[in-house]
């Protein structure tokens, strides 16, 4: 069989990531090997993302470049896959003639076949179909030659929530969510191929297994945590309408759970978290936060808020800025607000101007910005768990050379960068997938930079192009 080359472009949430490892899996038995450049590709696959506006205007922009190359190579198959594929289905070939495939999210399985047919026919299809079950998740492993520190597993898919703003039931359809025994087979496969984190994905972990009757996440959880030689377990995302007193009680009972979570508010007023059906209050929410910390006080938390939301007052954006100084996020992501096809929000009236949207948008930026760093600082001079995840090799800039650095991250999700001058991999009995006591040294806004507590490496000097904040 005639090797093939293929790339893939993810645009979006790690579930895109996970999707696109399955895909470039599925596609070995066609004799497709992944390619580092679209320039290189018999294949071109983009993997798409329709969350918000913006992430729907870059897949387009992406596919006036590749059309390009199909020009200079009319061979060249373009196909479209993920939440975009499913929302706009055959409207993508009109607006992009370079595409000949457009699968929606649960044609994922049937990739192969239908590449199969183009590469023989030259036709043109689309494949949008919405299946109630996710009959691909059934013996898919990723890929072999993968050696990653840090693996993402989608335990469930879809969601019932219909949050007014959203998109993703539209897109990604019901929720379904995998057997216990499928997702312990792939992580233990993952863990055999030298993983030693992994990340449960699902909209709303929460209700994983309740509509199909499976044991409940906790249940998965204590299972994932008997695996041996994984080392850490994250998981994401927890709805705060569900976070559950067993999830809360599971940070301060599973050794290898991080002490991090990621639970969306996107708004502290009350009345529009009823407009966007939430389902929980402002004060709800603190009350889970309380519950979090006095069962993990060092919890990491972190958040998404959606900004300009339609009808969202001045009085409303106080609600949501005082919501976030009286939690004191370790990190926040903030949108704006924008109209997707079929959410209910995009027939509201009321709609808030660009302008104040922002303005809320930075308003809100600054003020984390300077709670993050905060937060960073309070960790110099202590001593901490690093799970290294990569080595890069820079050239020596101080007095001494610098053989190399370290990356890894903190079970509170913090990048740590570490120095690794010495012998000639700079290694020091560091490798990738240790887990080290490291001793922070200096703080900046996105990151942290250590010294391994055992080594006394001195420090040379610090990453680039962020300003230093060392205590
Ligand atoms: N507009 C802006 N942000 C949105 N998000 C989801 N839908 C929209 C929308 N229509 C944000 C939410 C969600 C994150 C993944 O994307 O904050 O948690
Ligand atoms: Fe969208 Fe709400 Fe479901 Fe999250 S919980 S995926 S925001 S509908």
């Amino acid at each position: 069989m005639r090797r093939k080359k293929l790339y893939i472009n993810t645009i979006g949430c790690q579930m895109n990531v996970y999707d696109s490892e399955k895909i470039a899996d599925s596609m070995h038995p066609l004799g497709y090997r992944l390619a580092d450049s679209p320039r290189k590709a018999d294949l071109i696959i983009v993997n798409t993302c329709a969350i918000r506006e913006k992430a729907v205007q870059k897949v387009f922009s992406y596919l006036g470049r590749v059309a390009a190359l199909k020009k200079e190579r009319p061979g060249l198959i373009i196909a479209v896959g993920g939440c975009v594929a499913q929302q706009e289905g055959a409207h993508i070939m009109k607006r992009a003639p370079c595409v000949d495939l457009v699968f929606g999210t649960h044609a994922i399985g049937c990739l192969p076949f239908l590449v199969d047919r183009i590469e023989k026919k030259r036709n043109r299809l689309v494949d949008i179909k919405m299946e109630p079950l996710i009959e691909e998740f059934d013996g898919v492993l990723p890929p072999r030659d993968k050696s990653e520190v840090s693996r993402f597993v989608t335990i469930m898919q879809g969601c019932d929530n219909f949050c007014t703003y959203c998109v993703v039931p539209y897109v990604r359809g019901r929720e379904c969510s995998r057997k216990p025994d499928k997702i312990i087979d792939e992580i233990s496969h993952l863990v055999q191929n030298g993983a030693r984190e992994v990340t449960l994905l699902g909209q709303n972990v929460n209700s994983y297994g309740k509509k199909e009757g499976l044991p409940e996440f906790t249940n998965l959880l204590d299972k994932v945590n008997t695996i041996n030689e994984l080392k850490r377990i994250r998981f994401t995302t927890s709805h705060p309408k569900d976070l559950s007193g067993d999830l809360i009680s599971a940070f301060g009972r599973l050794e290898k759970l991080c002490h991090h979570i990621h639970l969306p508010v996107q708004s502290g007023s009350d009345s529009i978290l009823k407009r966007m059906n939430r389902n929980y209050t402002h004060s709800h929410y603190l009350d889970k936060i309380d519950k979090l910390r006095k069962i993990c006080p060092d919890i990491a938390i972190t958040s998404d808020i959606i900004v300009g939301f339609p009808g969202e007052t001045e009085k409303d954006f106080k609600d949501t800025v005082s919501l976030i100084k009286a939690v004191g996020y370790d990190g926040l992501f903030v949108f704006k607000y924008s109209d997707r096809p079929n959410a209910p929000a995009a027939r509201f009236s009321d709609k808030v101007n660009g302008v104040d949207q922002d303005s809320r948008l930075q308003q809100i930026l600054q003020l984390q910005e300077t709670v993050t760093l905060e937060k960073n600082r309070m960790l110099v001079e202590q001593t901490t768990e690093v799970l290294v995840e990569s080595f890069s090799r820079k050239p020596g800039k101080g007095p001494e050379p610098i053989m190399g650095q370290w990356t890894g991250r903190t079970s509170t999700n913090k990048i740590v960068h570490m120095p690794a001058s010495g012998d000639s991999e700079g290694n020091r009995g560091i490798c990738k997938g240790s887990l080290i006591q490291v001793t922070i040294k200096k703080a900046f806004g996105h990151s942290l930079w250590g010294l391994p507590a055992e080594s006394g490496t001195r420090i040379v000097c610090g990453p680039k192009g962020e300003s230093c904040h060392a205590a």
